[in-house]
């Protein structure tokens, strides 16, 4: 069987998600699936790859625009390809912590793309982080680095572990 395809697609405002894309990205290439981190707004068609991740980060209780604009376009063209989400965004230990539930319009997009899972990564936010508000809650001491790399390492292999299963079915389909 040729290695699978896999999209990694993130909605970013100051590159945290992104990087967490990268992470994953580097994880399912280490357990040699082929996978691209891309923009979410800059992907034109999902044709080309056998399941997605697509991740956005929290701005006040809501998913990233362009997660949501994804998850909107290609909803008929994932029908039937395995699908995971992520929101990156606590700045705090609560992602690690325990299941954090998606907010509604990543909640939303769980039911539009009959995903598999939706799980939370811990966020960032430094000084280079744009907008008041953003440079406001740095200088209160409330930013930081709450990425797990770890954490997000293990659910790429639950993702590879997935789509082995898959793989391996009768049916050949997920
Ligand atoms: C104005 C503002 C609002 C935020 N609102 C939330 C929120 O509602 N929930 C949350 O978990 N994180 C929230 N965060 C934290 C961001 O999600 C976090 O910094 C994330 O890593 C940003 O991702 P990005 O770098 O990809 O844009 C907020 C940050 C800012 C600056």
């Amino acid at each position: 069987m040729n290695a699978p395809r896999v999209l990694v697609a993130y909605g970013t405002k100051n590159g945290s998600t992104a990087s967490i894309a990268d992470i994953i990205v580097t994880a399912l290439t280490a357990e040699g699936v082929h996978a691209d981190a891309r923009p979410a707004g800059k992907v034109r068609d999902v044709d080309e790859y056998d399941a997605v991740v697509l991740g956005g980060a929290l701005y006040a209780g809501r998913w990233h625009r362009q997660a949501r604009g994804f998850a909107r376009r290609h909803a008929k063209a994932l029908h039937g390809k395995p699908v995971w989400l992520f929101s990156s965004g606590p700045l705090d230990d609560s992602a690690d912590a325990g299941q954090i539930p998606p907010v509604p319009q990543a909640a939303e997009a769980v039911r539009k793309l009959g995903a598999r899972e939706h799980t939370t990564f811990g966020g960032r936010l430094t000084e280079q982080a744009s907008g008041f508000i953003a440079k406001a809650i740095v200088r209160n001491g409330r930013g930081g680095d709450f990425r797990n790399p770890e954490r997000i390492e293990q659910w790429s292999k639950t993702i590879v572990a997935e789509l082995r299963a898959n793989a391996g079915s009768p049916s050949g389909k997920p």
